[in-house]
């Protein structure tokens, strides 16, 4: 499917207020791909689809991998690059390729984000998109712990894997 079909059907599958993040997702998503010479057509479909499996009460975890799968099946999507920026973009993985974390940090970033500490994740994401993971990752596994939630094990592997790598 072409990059404006994909909108289109997108657009019926999801509420206003996702399909606007997926849009800006996926323009995050160009742009840091033009900064760290990603492949900027994937990084566009991964931004756009990261979240098209996403429905109401979903958990965080859960509706990564349930969009992975609906783009494959219903979107027809069979770049697996292109599939794994979706299912990684929660919790990321140990050794993420680098369409994966443009994908991840778009979702974190784009402009409708407002939350704390997205201004200076932003500054981050665009000189250093390793330490922007780091810093995402290390909010969200502390906002888990404050609130005794279960803590994912792929998040905690993702942040050491990056912080050895430094
Ligand atoms: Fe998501
Ligand atoms: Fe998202």
């Amino acid at each position: 499917m072409e990059l404006e079909k994909l909108k289109e059907e997108l657009k019926k599958d999801l509420g206003q207020k996702l399909y606007n993040h997926s849009i800006a997702t996926m323009e995050e998503a160009e742009k840091l791909a033009k900064i760290y010479r990603g492949h900027i057509e994937k990084a566009k479909i991964a931004g756009l689809l990261h979240d098209c499996g996403k429905r109401g009460k979903d958990d965080n975890i859960s509706h990564a991998k349930k969009s992975a799968e609906l783009a494959i099946e219903k979107y027809g999507i069979d770049n697996e690059e292109i599939i794994n920026a979706i299912r990684y973009h929660t919790t990321g993985r140990v050794k993420m390729a680098l369409l994966e974390k443009i994908v991840f940090i778009a979702d974190k970033i784009e402009p409708n984000r407002a939350y704390d500490g997205v201004e200076e994740l932003r500054k981050i994401a665009y000189s250093n998109l390793d330490e922007a993971i780091i810093r995402s990752l290390e909010s969200t596994i502390e906002y888990v712990k404050k609130r005794k939630m279960e803590l994912n094990i792929e998040s905690v592997n993702t942040l050491n894997y990056l912080k050895e790598k430094k």
